[in-house]
């Protein structure tokens, strides 16, 4: 009897030990499983967009426990927005989102969060009704960036010059055109005789950058002294135009742009271009660190704001071995 008794409390003990046993390795397998991020990218209109999108797919080589869905928007909101419902539908683990423009996205992110999804957005930003719906963004002050490109302006010419800009604009209705615009703009207000005589877009890209230059050069060639470019590939476009119009660029036209890549900073060693305001592509290790916070319910700061410079020619020279992108 006595016998009995023991061998059914050895079993028990086996038994629970088997079941705790099953559990420990339940948890384990389940948390071993890779996090997803789904991102829902812009495009591939400019090299700096090209060097983002390299440095997100970086994030399964830093770290083996995550995974990454990726989808190329190709400049258009609504491929965006099926992008996000596809993630949702495949449960990631975090969305995040590099929005073409600023608004539309109110139903799309409230589906996110009904699914109970963190919404982590990136580079330009969003404007929601309801902040709740975003749980962080990482990116560039925009607005910065513009008051960065006038202050080099003022810095050359001086705030009584008389100076007449054109200015390419990037995508209209995105923080990157918005903000840069407005921080511009704000800052030439202290500068009477500064005149922005052309202003139109060109998307962000190259090919429309060079396209608008030239029409800005056949209506008023002469009269521009200054090109203010919200990013490199327009302004590289615009050298281009410049050149084929018979101007040197960096010399009879001054020209500020914003990005800083390693192909405007080779035209500003050359001379044809003459000020950058940095912006930063290099967001994966910063988006696999804000996704590990949230993921671990420790997110430090909803708002990151990328740390960033300013170049003259000068500078430019000295950083182009450096350049990273
Ligand atoms: O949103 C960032 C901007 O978008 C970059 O300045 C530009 O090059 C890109 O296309």
């Amino acid at each position: 009897m006595k016998f009995k008794k023991i061998a059914a409390l050895a079993a028990t003990v086996v038994l629970s030990v088997g079941i705790f046993a099953g559990c420990g390795s339940q948890q384990t397998s389940s948390s071993n499983k890779k996090k997803v991020i789904g991102f829902a990218q812009v495009g591939a209109e400019s090299g700096w967009r090209t060097a983002e999108t390299t440095s997100i797919k970086e994030i399964p080589k830093l770290d083996s426990n995550f995974e990454l869905k990726f989808s190329d928007g190709q400049q258009k909101q609504e491929n965006q927005i099926k992008a996000i419902r596809s993630f949702i539908a495949e449960k990631v683990n975090v969305i995040a989102l590099d929005p073409v423009v600023e608004t539309g996205w109110d139903t799309v992110l409230r589906e996110a969060k009904n699914a109970k999804i963190p919404v982590v957005i990136v580079d330009r930003n969003v404007k929601v009704s309801d902040q709740s719906l975003i749980t962080a963004f990482l990116g560039s002050d925009m607005e910065e960036e513009g008051k960065r490109a006038a202050k080099i302006i003022i810095d050359k010419f001086g705030k009584d010059a008389k100076l007449n800009i054109a200015e390419l604009q990037g995508t209209v209705g995105s923080t990157a055109m918005i903000g840069r615009q407005k921080g511009f703009n704000e800052t030439i207000k202290n500068c009477p005789n500064y005149k922005i005589i052309k202003s139109q877009t060109g998307d962000f890209t190259r090919a429309k950058g060079k396209e608008v230059m030239e029409a800005f050069l056949k209506s008023d060639g002469n009269n521009i002294n200054v090109l203010w470019s919200h990013n490199d590939d327009m302004a590289i476009g615009a050298v281009q135009a410049i050149e084929e119009y018979g101007k040197k660029p960096g010399k009879d036209i001054f020209i500020v742009s914003v990005d800083g890549t390693k192909d405007m900073f080779k035209l500003m060693a050359d001379g044809k271009s003459n000020g950058i305001v940095e912006c930063n592509p290099l967001l994966g290790p910063q988006l696999l660190d804000t996704s590990k916070q949230i993921l671990s319910g420790k997110l430090k700061d909803k708002i990151v704001h990328t740390k960033e410079g300013a170049f003259t020619q000068e500078q430019a020279k000295k950083e182009l071995p450096n350049r990273k992108y």
